[in-house]
Parts: structure tokens; C-alpha cells; sequence
């Protein structure tokens, strides 16, 4: 077998969910065993969550990238490691070998080594998707060096306090991206967002697609002319080498920002080993991906799925990974189904948001596309309805194709709760079962286990996890408090998702949405106090209050009550000035929805804003907004009321 970790029979699931429980250390250190280790760790695993300290394989010695690529070049060096499939369906697709990612990684992680980059240095990426971005990425890692990939979505400011916070002081970029008809001036925004930045020294430019750009001398260098120096530099006589740089099995790999509760996103920073572990597991399992199965994960690498799903999960494994630069609904809202029925795609992997899009496009966009390669669909980033399930099942699995409803999140690495495809039941709209090492565990606001069903038969309650798992986040970036107090503060020695769940009587979960003051909106995670202060700078606002309400295709929509200071004429015009402020500040993705103008906001006496009742508001109940006994003037309600939109 390929994987003999795979889990291949339900009573194997329940018996490998027993041992990883009873014996972490045995069955993940059997596990990591099918990995390419320098030296082989010394423990497996060490933690504690107060402080807190999580190491997994401690003193392992590798480098991922060996994993993901050198190791499978003897057998596979043939075989397609990434099918890309270009924005414009007339443009040539390419397909990189497991060769060819091989010399493409040593020629950039050469062109890294070149431009002064060493181990542990911050990398800042910031492209589209071609398959440069896996080719930096992995470059990266080559030379342990740790990277931070910013979604092309985000504004010029977002880059700038992500690249201060890492204090990174190189960037890969391209010129620019293509999305569907549009064409996205990355370099510019590069160039915006390094005004008055003093630590980037290289700014590396692949070209994608020759808009113009500004280059400036000594500081940006061009992609194309890097890589055919470096590769006289690394191949010789047609072998190509570039030693990989040996890390620590918990020297830090990445960090990826994501959005809190609080307004400035934080650093999630993950390290080698466990990551590697982890992402490889998951995938073998939950996909119950088969050697020659190529996958296609819709995410952007700009993402945590992106990362774990279309980059290390996959390669780690010897799998093909498709990726795809455009969006599903243009040249036409066929694009998705054309590209399985081209590439012969057997796995499918996307978010609800984008099945509720395609959806309304009617199946007729399905018509005459082949679809029977597929074998297992995906879905990730929100709860995804039981419509929604349905429509996936019938006309795109067939009813052949199990699905995997998979829930994580950026800090947990990998998929922590999800059927496996085929193995275990899946239920419409539940994520179901753990995967083995993962130990759920739904708690009330004091952090008492839920022992009690509600009325519905289901347990209820806060989804925390007792014990760490080997992709769980190792810190936050430059604030190891902030870790601390984010996720492991909240309920004593567990690691509190932010989320609310339910259970079944069988042990199912069903991931309801946030507790906290997170947004999901199209499977985004955005932060309503990093909205508020966007909005704040706009001039003439007061103060504003952000919620999430249900939005047909988003998922949840933004919801913004704001406060002007004086009379503005013309409403439509200051809202549209309010939401350019907050695509500067933060980028397109955070617009708000819908914006109300109001006079007050709903305050405690201890000036507390009341958003459970702006977000009943906003949902459209009007009747029973609960306690506003509390409130400093109870008027300001009615006018809220009132002006609803
Ligand atoms: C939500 C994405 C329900 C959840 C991998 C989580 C889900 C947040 C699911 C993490 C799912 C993710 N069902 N909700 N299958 N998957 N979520 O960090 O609220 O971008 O906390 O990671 O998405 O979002 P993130």
C-alpha cells in the first residue's frame, strides 16, 4: 500500500482513533516513520497548554521540501506534481513534473541564497496563482527560510503591518495577477505598501501579466533573470542540485496572518514536522487520496487550505495537484466542471460559497461536461447548508461521490473533524467524526463539559480540543501571549476553535458558526473589529459597530451601523467613500454589505456596545431582541429599528 497509514475500513478508523488517543507518541511516531528524517527525532511529544509549549518530534532533523519533492523523484520523476490551469482557458496549460519541481525549486531557492536570504529569515509572497507561487513557497522552505503568502485581496496597508509585524525584509511578487476579467496590479500595491519601509531590501518580480511596473534600481529584481543566472548554478552536466538546508523538526516553516477577535490579524506560525505530519495524514485519509489521483483543491494559496491542500499535503504524498488561476464563474459558470472534465479530475475540493454561487447559475453550465472522474467532493471554510449538500451530491457527485465536510482552521493546520470519503457516514451539513488524535470537547461558558442534551437532543456547546494534535499553531508571531491568551486562556488546559458546535448521539459533530466577534463571510475569516477601526478612518466617522447577518451565497454578510458627525447630503456617496476606505485599509474582501447610518448605538451603562441586538437587527428579528433593560437609552433601538436596510 501507498500510504500504510491509511485508514482503509470504519473499524480501522475506530481502532486507530483509540490508539492515537491512548498512545500519541506510539501511533504518531509510527506514522512519522514514513517520512524522509536527517536524524530521527528524540521525543515525539512534549506540551503543555498553560505556558503554551507544544513540541512534536523534538530534535528531528529534516527538510520538507525532500519530502515533497527529492524523495519521490526516483519513481515519480515523471509524474505530474502540479497541473496548472491557466485564468484564460485558451492559454497553454503546464504541467510541472516531479522533475521539473525539482529543478525549479533549487534554481529559486538559489535565486533566494543569491538575493541575501538565509535560514529563518521572513519572506513576504504576494502572487497569483501560477505555479511560481509553489515554486517560491517551496524555495522557501529549501532553504529554511520561514514564508508569510498574503492573499492577493489584500490592500497595500494589510501588506504593510503584515510585513512590520514580521519584520520580513524580502518579497516575491509578480507584476500582476489575472482573476476572471480582471487584472490585479500586484507590484503596485507592493510598491504602496513599501513607502516609508525601511527593512525590505529584494523585491523579487515574476512576470504574469507585463503590466507596467515600477522597478527600482538595487531594490527589485526580476524573476526571469534570477532563475536563468541560478540556473547555471545549479545544474551541472543535467543534474540538478541544490542541497536543502537541514531544519529542526520545530523550526518555524510559515506564518499566515489571520483575522481575531481583535483588530490587528495575528502571525499563526507553524513549524516543520508536525505540519508535515499532519497535512499528509489528513490528506491520505480524509480524501483517501490514491497515488495518480489528481486533485483539485479551489482554494488560493493565500490561504491555509491553499497551503495544506494544494501544496504540502498533496506533495508530501506524491500526489498531483491541480491548481487553478481564475474563478469558477468566468469565462462562464462552467469553468470548474470544464476543468474536471479536461484534466480528469477525481477529487474535488471546494467551499460552500462557491457551490451556493454555481448554484444559482442553474445546471445548465453542467450540461455535456464529463464529471465521471470524480470520485470524492470537499467542502471547507463554513458550515455548509443542507440545499447547498444536496445540490453538490446530485449534480456534480452523481450521488456516486462521497462528501467530505471537512472543518479546521488556519491555527489547526490540517483538517481536525470531517468524514472519511467513503470510510465513515457522512451526514448533510455535520462534519462528523474526529480524525485520530484529535479529542473534542464541547464546553459551557465556564469551560464545564456539556453533560446535558437541549432540546433537540444535542449536546451543545463551545468546540474546544483537550490535546495537541501534530499540526496544531506553535505560536503567534512575535507575541507568544497573545497566543497564549487567544486560544489557550479562555478554558484551562484546552484549546478553545472560537467556534459553537453540536454532537449527536453517535458522536457527530456539526459545526454551528463563531462565538466570537469573527465573520465568515464566502469562507473568509474577518474580524468585526478590524472592520470597525477601518471604517473608523474614514473622516466625519464617529463610531461605527459591525455584525454579521445571513447572506444567501456569502454565507454571512457585513453588516455596518455607523455614526457620522454632522448631516452628510448625500448618503449613497458617503457610503461609497466609507467602503473605498475600507478596501485601503484592509482590501476588497471586507467591504461591508450593507451600511445603516444611525445616531447611537445600543450601549451598556459601562458603555458596552450590545451586538447581540444589532445582530438580531440585522438578521431582520424586530420583536424579541432580549434584555434591553440594560441599556443606557433603550431609544436608540427603535430608530435602528426604523432605518433598517
Ligand atoms: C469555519 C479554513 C463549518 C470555522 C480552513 C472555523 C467551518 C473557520 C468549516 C476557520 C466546516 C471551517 N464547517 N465551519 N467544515 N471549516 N469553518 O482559519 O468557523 O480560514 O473556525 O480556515 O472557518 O477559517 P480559516
Amino acid at each position: 500500500m501507498a500510504y500504510p497509514y491509511q485508514v482503509t475500513n470504519l473499524e480501522q478508523y475506530h481502532s486507530d482513533y483509540k490508539k492515537s488517543i491512548e498512545d500519541p507518541e506510539a501511533f504518531w511516531g509510527n506514522v512519522a516513520e514514513n517520512f524522509v528524517w536527517r536524524k530521527k527525532w528524540d521525543r515525539v511529544l512534549d506540551w503543555n497548554f498553560t505556558e503554551p509549549k507544544i513540541e512534536w518530534f523534538r530534535g528531528g532533523k529534516l527538510n520538507i521540501t525532500e519530502n515533497c519533492i527529492d524523495r519521490h523523484l526516483e519513481t515519480m520523476a515523471d509524474k505530474p506534481a502540479i497541473i496548472w490551469e491557466p485564468n484564460n482557458p485558451e492559454e497553454r496549460v503546464r504541467v510541472v513534473t516531479y522533475a521539473r519541481l525539482h529543478k525549479r525549486v533549487c534554481q529559486f531557492a538559489q535565486v533566494l541564497k543569491n538575493n541575501g536570504v538565509k535560514k529563518g529569515d521572513r519572506v513576504c509572497i504576494y502572487m497569483g496563482m501560477v505555479p511560481e507561487l509553489a515554486y517560491a513557497v517551496l524555495g522557501c522552505a529549501r532553504i529554511g527560510a520561514i514564508h508569510s503568502v498574503i492573499f492577493g485581496g489584500f490592500s497595500a496597508q494589510s501588506i504593510a503591518d503584515r510585513l512590520e509585524d514580521a519584520q520580513a525584509a524580502f518579497i516575491v511578487t509578480c507584476d500582476g495577477a489575472f482573476r476572471g476579467n480582471k487584472d490585479i496590479p500586484l507590484k503596485s500595491i507592493i510598491d504602496d505598501a513599501l513607502i516609508g519601509n525601511k527593512v525590505v531590501q529584494k523585491v523579487i518580480v515574476f512576470t504574469r501579466t507585463r503590466t507596467p511596473v515600477s522597478m527600482l534600481k538595487g531594490r527589485d529584481v526580476w524573476w526571469e533573470d534570477e532563475m536563468e543566472f541560478a540556473e547555471t548554478q545549479v545544474e551541472k552536466d543535467g543534474v540538478v542540485s541544490f542541497p536543502a538546508e537541514e531544519t529542526d523538526a520545530e523550526d518555524a516553516l510559515f506564518i499566515l496572518y489571520t483575522s481575531g477577535s481583535t483588530g490587528k490579524p495575528k502571525g499563526v506560525v507553524h513549524t516543520t514536522g508536525g505540519y508535515m505530519v499532519w497535512t499528509n495524514y489528513t490528506f491520505v485519509n480524509t480524501f483517501q487520496y490514491q497515488p495518480g489521483d489528481v486533485h483539485f483543491c479551489t482554494a488560493d494559496i493565500g490561504w491555509i487550505t491553499g497551503h495544506s491542500y494544494i501544496v504540502y499535503g498533496p506533495l508530501s504524498a506524491g500526489g498531483t495537484s491541480l491548481m487553478f488561476e481564475g474563478i469558477p464563474t468566468w469565462p462562464d459558470a462552467g469553468r470548474f466542471w470544464d476543468i474536471v472534465d479536461k484534466h480528469k479530475v477525481n477529487i474535488l475540493y471546494t467551499a460552500p460559497t462557491a457551490i451556493r454561487s454555481l448554484m444559482g447559475f442553474g445546471t445548465a453550465p453542467l450540461q455535456g461536461k464529463d464529471l465521471s472522474s470524480l470520485k470524492i467532493l470537499g467542502t471547507v471554510g463554513e458550515p455548509i447548508n443542507e440545499e447547498a449538500w444536496h445540490w453538490y451530491n446530485e449534480n456534480v457527485g452523481k450521488k456516486k461521490c462521497p462528501i467530505v465536510d471537512t472543518w479546521w482552521q488556519t491555527e489547526t493546520g490540517g483538517v481536525l473533524i470531517s468524514n472519511l470519503a467513503g470510510i465513515t457516514d457522512a451526514k448533510p451539513g455535520w462534519a462528523t467524526l474526529p480524525m485520530p488524535g484529535v479529542q473534542p470537547l464541547l464546553v459551557d461558558e465556564h469551560g464545564k463539559e456539556v453533560t446535558q442534551k437541549d432540546e433537540n437532543g444535542f449536546y451543545k456547546g463551545n468546540l474546544c480540543i483537550k490535546a495537541p494534535w501534530p499540526g496544531i499553531l506553535r505560536t503567534t508571531y512575535g507575541d507568544h501571549e497573545r497566543c497564549r491568551t487567544n486560544y489557550f486562556a479562555t478554558y484551562e488546559n484546552l484549546y478553545f476553535t472560537g467556534d459553537g458546535a453540536i454532537k449527536d448521539e453517535n458522536g457527530f459533530y456539526r459545526i454551528t458558526g463563531r462565538v466570537d466577534d469573527v465573520l465568515n463571510v464566502s469562507g473568509h475569516r474577518i474580524g468585526t473589529a478590524e472592520v470597525e477601526n477601518a471604517i473608523n478612518m474614514h473622516a466625519g466617522v464617529i463610531e461605527s459597530a459591525v455584525v454579521g447577518y445571513p447572506h444567501d451565497i456569502k454565507g454571512q454578510g457585513i453588516y455596518a451601523y455607523v455614526i457620522f458627525d454632522k448631516k452628510h447630503t448625500d448618503d449613497d456617496l458617503t457610503k461609497k467613500d466609507i467602503l473605498q476606505t475600507v478596501t485601503r485599509i484592509i482590501g476588497p474582501i471586507a467591504k461591508p454589505d450593507k451600511i445603516q447610518f444611525v445616531k447611537g448605538l445600543p450601549k451598556t451603562r459601562s458603555g458596552k456596545i450590545m451586538r447581540r441586538i444589532l445582530r438580531k437587527i440585522a438578521e431582520g428579528e424586530t420583536q424579541n431582541l432580549g434584555d434591553t433593560s440594560t441599556l443606557l437609552d433603550p431609544d436608540v433601538v427603535d430608530e435602528i429599528k426604523e432605518g433598517k436596510i
